[in-house]
């Protein structure tokens, strides 16, 4: 049988590609959203994938929605915490407010996410827990206090997770996305967007499907004996 996967975040941008590349690779695939009615609609029309409505911050709703996935789908095998947010602004303008709805999504929404499925991974003895970070969680980034902390908190989850996981035949890792071509890279002021593309030695953004094929690696048997690491796919901006 199939083994389903959800992938948070999963109609657009990244989560969107990576949705679609778990799809083509046989998994049956629940793809969430928190607001985006229309762009989940029309991904679905195009994809065939189905997807959920619920916010990640939110712990109950995350639980409540995953029970729903589990009984349509089938129990989760595989997750990927994808979704996240940006609030940017240097740290001496960052609101309270931005820094908590970026840490309830981007770091607790990766808790709210594997937290409900991690039972039925160990019960079942398989798992492939996959989170996306970020370059700015390895490097810092002018203008992410939030974000970056966030991004590398995911890899602390990652790295414990892996050390829980191990003997239930449960692997963690994580991916360290550069800047990608996706809306979120795109609301960037261009100025500041083309400074960066700048440093980019491959001298392009990625695009989605790279990261994508990524993850279809990371959850699959070939990839039994890699956890608790990080794949960096930057363009060579940043060397770990
Ligand atoms: N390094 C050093 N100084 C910088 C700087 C940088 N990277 N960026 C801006 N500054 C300086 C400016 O030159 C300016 O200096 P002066 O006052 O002397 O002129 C000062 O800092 C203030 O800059 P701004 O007026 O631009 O400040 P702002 O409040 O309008 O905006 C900002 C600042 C929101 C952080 C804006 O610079 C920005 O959006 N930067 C991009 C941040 C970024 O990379 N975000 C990534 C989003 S995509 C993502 O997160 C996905 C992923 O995982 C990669």
């Amino acid at each position: 049988m199939a083994r389903t996967a959800l992938v948070t975040g999963g109609s657009r941008g990244i989560g969107a590609a990576i949705s679609k590349a778990l799809k083509a690779a046989g998994y049956s695939v629940a793809a969430t959203y928190a607001g985006n009615d229309e762009a989940a609609a029309t991904f679905t029309a195009e994809t065939g994938i189905k997807t959920y409505k619920w916010n990640a911050a939110d712990y109950e709703a995350s639980k409540a929605g995953i029970a729903q996935v589990e009984q349509d789908l089938g129990p989760i095998d595989v997750v990927v915490a994808n979704a996240g947010i940006t609030r940017d602004a240097p740290f001496h303008k960052m609101t309270p407010e931005q820094w908590n709805e970026v840490v309830d999504t981007n770091l607790t929404g990766v808790f709210n996410t594997i937290h409900p499925i991690w039972p039925g991974l160990r019960e079942r003895k398989f798992g492939r827990v996959v989170v996306i970070s970020s370059i700015n969680g390895q490097k810092g980034q002018f203008g992410q206090v939030n974000y970056a902390a966030t991004k590398a908190g995911d890899l602390g989850i990652v790295k414990s997770l892996a050390q829980e996981g191990a003997r239930f035949n449960i692997t963690a890792n994580a991916i360290c996305p550069g800047y990608i071509g996706t809306d979120m890279v795109m609301a960037v002021p261009e100025k500041v967007r083309e400074s960066i593309i700048s440093q980019i030695p491959v001298g392009r953004l990625g695009e989605p499907e790279e990261i994508a094929r990524c993850v279809a690696f990371l959850v699959s048997d070939d990839a039994g004996f890699i956890t608790g690491s990080t794949i960096t796919a930057n363009g060579g901006q940043f060397f770990v």
